[in-house]
């Protein structure tokens, strides 16, 4: 069996280092009847909108089988779990908590804290109640506010449950994908959204940090953004500046303004209509200081100029994964070694990392060396941002088991951990194992 290993003297082999496994609600705990319909139910049930068809009604039945899961996650000798709240099922239409929905997520925290595994809470992933979105989602300004309440509601209802929250997760994702060019929930088409929904994530970011530090000071409070390092297709001044360009629209525009409380200069060459609105003090509100930044990293994407856009995207290069993404860890160094350069960052940690690969279950085992080598690879790539000074406090595999991979619905599996949607088995995969084994070898 492959292994996964580190140079010794790694600043990822220190005790302190926090090692876990990451999941999102939608995407593993169905149990779809016990809460509010969430954006993501309307989508699935669109056609063409989700390559199997599928929906998030049982996904991996996590919603009754959580306490074998925890036991899973335990076997995997992790420090920590990263999970979401599902903001339909802990809240009512009328904004009240729902007392069913938090009992089922304050179980689990307090069973993980029973066995010594911290909590990293992500409070927004992706599953926005499907009334919100019917009074205009994230192009609403008030639902930033509607966040905050539930923020504070929740996170009240936790006490000190929780070792760590992340207010959003990627909201380039919700933002873009959602707002944009459609291909997530709500599958909104227009170039005129996608920033305007993306200053009010922001917005509502900045203000449940605020919540946060009333309500959990003694919890790690910060965000979680995703990133695709751009590198131009030539070294050509056309190339480079096209490339400069789709880096700030993708990546610094979620990590500026919350860093810096400032959009990316190309906000002045975007047409009007393409404008967020941005009323007095909004940039205070959003550069909340953090204590921790959360990056979700999977790949790298290639830029060159166009004539007609700002910028032309290249198709991924080989060597890929299954979801076609490339396998590229250096990009993870240079990614974490230019932000610390732009910025002055808190502690990081790798909130997600992982990879889609064409498993093979045979006689009862998936040996998904594939897999292992791209987490050994990344994690050595980790290992090299901190030699060159970064600080780096944790790193999360995703995903802890294969789920409902959004618009790929059940066909792209990230699991550490092997799902038969059939009967719900769980099975540990040869990278599941290899994790088990560098985080315990410690
Ligand atoms: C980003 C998201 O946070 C997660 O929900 C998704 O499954 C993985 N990356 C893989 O695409």
């Amino acid at each position: 069996m492959k292994q996964l290993s580190l140079p010794s003297g790694s600043q990822l082999l220190a005790k302190h280092f926090t090692y876990g496994v990451a999941t999102a609600s939608f995407q593993i705990e169905g149990g779809a009847a016990d809460r509010l319909p969430c954006i993501w139910d309307t989508f699935c049930s669109k056609e063409g909108k989700i390559a199997d068809n599928s929906n998030g009604d049982v996904a991996c039945e996590h919603y009754t089988r959580w306490q074998d899961d925890i036991d899973l996650i335990e076997s995997l000798g992790v420090d920590a779990y990263r999970l979401s709240i599902s903001w339909p099922r802990v809240m009512t239409k009328a904004g009240h908590l729902n007392p069913k929905g938090v009992k089922f997520y304050t179980d689990i925290l307090d069973e993980l804290k029973r066995r010594n595994i911290k909590a990293f809470v992500t409070l927004y992933h992706w599953d926005l109640p499907q009334h919100i979105e019917d009074e205009g989602g994230w192009l609403n300004r008030n639902t930033a506010y509607e966040f905050a309440h539930y923020t504070d509601l929740i996170t009240q209802a936790f006490g000190e449950r929780v070792h760590s929250y992340a207010t959003l997760n990627e909201p380039f994702c919700s933002s873009y994908l959602g707002y944009e060019i459609g291909v997530h929930a709500p599958g909104i088409v227009g170039r005129e959204y996608g920033r305007k929904a993306a200053h009010h994530l922001l917005l509502g970011h900045g203000l449940a940090m605020q919540v946060l530090a009333k309500n959990s000071p003694n919890s790690l409070n910060g965000i979680v953004l995703n990133f695709t390092p751009c590198y131009p297709v030539t070294q050509c001044e056309e190339d480079l500046n096209a490339t400069a360009f789709a880096d700030d629209y993708i990546n610094q525009w979620y990590m500026q303004p919350v860093m810096q409380g400032q959009y990316p200069d190309i906000i002045n060459q975007l047409p009007k209509a393409q404008r967020p609105d941005i009323l007095q003090g909004d940039m205070d509100i959003i550069a909340q200081p953090l204590d921790y930044l959360g990056v979700n990293f999977y790949t790298r994407m290639h830029y060159q100029a166009s004539e007609t856009d700002f910028y032309h995207e290249l198709p991924h290069k080989a060597p890929m994964t299954d979801i076609g993404w490339e396998i590229y860890p250096k990009a993870l160094t240079e990614l974490l070694v230019s932000l610390n350069e732009k910025y002055t960052l808190p502690p990081i940690y790798i909130t997600e990392n992982g990879a889609a690969m064409a498993d093979e279950f045979k006689d009862g085992e998936v040996n998904d060396n594939d897999r292992i080598d791209y987490y050994h690879e990344h994690l050595n790539a980790l290992h090299n941002a901190t030699v060159q000074g970064v600080k780096v406090d944790g790193y999360f595999a995703w995903s802890l088991m294969d789920n409902f991979e959004w618009a790929e619905g059940y066909l792209k599996r990230f699991g550490i951990v092997h799902v038969d949607y059939d009967t719900q088995t769980r099975t540990v995969k040869a990278s599941g194992k290899a994790y088990r084994k560098l985080i315990t070898s410690r």
